[in-house]
Parts: C-alpha cells; structure tokens; sequence
C-alpha cells in the first residue's frame, strides 16, 4: 500500500470516528434534556416522600413564593422565612385558604449574619423537615456596574455575601442532621445563569451565586449515599421584584410556571436551569457569548455605556413623575 493510502486511511478513520462521537454526544445530550425539561412534566417526583414540611427562605415574594406555593398545592406543609411579617401572615394566610395545609412564620433578615441561626434552629426543632428551599438572595443594584461603584460597598458586600453564601451554608447545617437520620432529603438552592460563567460588571453576585453551585454539588456527591438529593436551580429571567417584574414572554418566565416546572425536575437533575426556556438560552449563551467575550474590556466598555444611558433614562423619568405631581 502506497504510503499516501495509508495517511487518507488513517485520516478517513479519525474523521469518522470524531464524528461517531460529537453524533453520539449530541444524542446524549438532546435525550437528557427531553427527560429533564420535558418527560417531567408529565412523571414527576410526589415531594410528600420526603417528609411533612417544606422550609423556603425569602418566601413572601418571586421565585419563594412561588415555590411555597406549589410545595403547599403537592400536599407539604411550610415554613416561610423572610423580613417582614405582614407580608410573611398574607402568604401563610393564603397557603391555608387556598391548599389546607399547615403553616409557621420565622421573622428574620438574612442580612444580619450569623447571630440569627439560633432562633431559627429553636424555631425548626420539634418539624419533620422533608425539603429545604434555599432560595433566598440579593443583588447591591438593579444595573450593572464596577466593583468600587457598589454603593455603601463595605456594608452592601458584607450584606450581600450573609444573604447569598452564609444562608445557604448555615440552613442546610441546620436541617441536613434530621435529614440524614431519616434517610432521606431533598434541599434545592438557587443559583443564577450569572454563575454559569462569570459576569464582570456583577462581580459580586456572580461569585455568590457560583459558590451557591458548587456547594450545592459538593454536598449532594458526600450526602447522596445518605438518601440526600441536593439540587442546584440556575435560572434565566423570571419576573419578580428583583427584576422589576419585567413583561412575561417566551424568554422571561413568571415565578409561579417557573417554580411548577423546576420542581418537576428533582430527580430528573442535580443540576438545572429549571425549565426548557432557560435551558435552551443556555445554550445559546454558552455558544455566542462565551465567557472571553464576556471578560473582555471591549465587552465591559460596552455594559458600562448600557448602563450609564440606562440610568440616565431613569432619572429622566423620575424627574419627570415629580414634576407630574
Ligand atoms: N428573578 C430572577 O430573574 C432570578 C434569576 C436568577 C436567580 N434568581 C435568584 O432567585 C432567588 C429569588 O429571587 P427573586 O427574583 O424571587 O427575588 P425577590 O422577588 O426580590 O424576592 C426575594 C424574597 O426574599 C426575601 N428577602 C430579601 N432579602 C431578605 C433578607 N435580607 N432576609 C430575609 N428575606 C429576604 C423577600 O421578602 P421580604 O422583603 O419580605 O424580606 C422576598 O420574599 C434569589 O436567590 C435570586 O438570586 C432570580
């Protein structure tokens, strides 16, 4: 045989191979998402397995009360933990009215650090907690901007880290132990699309939000033996105060579809953007803006521009309604 011959063999057999791959690959893939984002739509886990109460921090607005909501609807009882009371008694009010399921209110604000995991110990002590919500999370300012331009920064970054990192960490020392002597749990935190890759101009937030996801999956590799689920939710846009309830549309999901839908999920993955909308713009981030595009300084020239004509045009409207009234 020639030795060209057996150069275009070898070659042919490489290409073939590294397509069988990629084919193969792409198969996997496509398969894993039908069953995450659309087969569990239809079969999905009874949460009532893992115990009688469901405990969901920040869960008087968004993406907590949503999930509180539909936990209550599948028949658990919950534990709604944020600041203001008024707000926590509406929404214990309506679980009862609606879904006859019991309720119990914890007044605290996540801010504050760790003097507060205490009295939310005292106040869980004697509940069966099946699942943990960690949903409860903040942004310093509703635009993007550089690190030393978060305003109040040595008060905000501190706040920021004990709403975003602390609470997570601190909730599930608090509530695995029971978990883990009944052999079995289910503690979903909630990460971001910002954690996918890191996004400068978000700095902070963006780095609470990749520790929510790591942890999140380092606890579920030591614990998953002891019949502990740990899952991971990193959303897309969904409309709620953080984000200015902007307009739902086929992108921008409503809190309560999103909580049904990523529900639906457990089991299904450990790790998830919740539903097949954000998934799918997953995807297409990670292809057309990946993270060298997102770090570089023609990038952040460009977010700093955006926001600066953002705030312009906000304090022309601001400016505009008081002069209105
Ligand atoms: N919305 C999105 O597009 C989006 C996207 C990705 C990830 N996320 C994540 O999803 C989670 C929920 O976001 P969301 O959009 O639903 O937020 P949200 O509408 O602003 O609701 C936040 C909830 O947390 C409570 N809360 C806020 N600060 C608190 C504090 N210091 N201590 C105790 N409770 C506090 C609020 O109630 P009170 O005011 O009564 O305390 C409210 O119930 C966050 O972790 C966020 O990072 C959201």
């Amino acid at each position: 045989m020639a030795e060209g011959e057996g150069c275009y063999q070898f070659l042919c057999i490489l290409g073939g191979v590294t397509a069988l791959f990629y084919l193969l690959k792409w198969s996997w893939n496509c398969w894993r998402g039908l069953k995450v984002y659309i087969l569990s739509q239809i079969w999905h886990t009874d949460v009532r397995k893992f115990g009688q109460w469901a405990v969901v921090t920040g869960a008087t607005s968004g993406i907590g009360r949503a999930y509180a909501l539909e936990l209550a609807k599948r028949g658990l009882d919950i534990v709604l933990i944020s600041r203001s009371e008024k707000k926590l008694s509406n929404v214990a009010n309506e679980i009862e009215s609606q879904y006859g399921r019991k309720t119990r209110i914890i007044q605290v604000d996540f801010t504050e650090g760790p003097s507060i995991y205490p009295a939310i110990a005292q106040q869980l002590a004697d509940l069966e907690v099946g699942i943990l919500v960690n949903n409860v999370g903040m942004n310093y300012a509703s635009m993007f901007m550089h690190f030393l331009d978060i305003p109040d920064p040595e008060q905000k970054i501190t706040e920021v880290i004990n709403c975003n990192i602390l609470s997570v960490t601190q909730m599930s020392r608090l509530i695995l132990p029971q978990m883990i002597k009944r052999g079995k749990g289910l503690i979903i935190n909630m990460s971001s699309e910002a954690a996918s890759q890191p996004q400068p101009m978000l700095a902070v937030y963006s780095a609470t939000k990749i520790f929510v996801t790591y942890f999140s999956r380092c606890l579920h590799a030591e614990y998953s033996s002891h019949g502990i689920i740990v899952q991971c939710v990193a959303p897309f846009v969904v409309s709620t105060n953080m984000t200015h309830n902007i307009e739902v549309n086929p992108l921008v999901k409503s809190a309560d579809s999103f909580a049904r839908e990523a529900l639906n999920t457990v089991e299904y993955s450990t790790h998830t953007s919740g539903c097949l909308s954000h998934a799918l713009q997953h995807i297409a981030l990670s292809i057309f803006f990946p993270s060298w595009l997102r770090l570089s300084s023609f990038c952040i020239h460009h977010m700093k521009n955006y926001a600066q004509g953002m705030s312009h045009i906000k304090e022309r409207m601001s400016h505009a309604h008081s002069k209105e009234e």
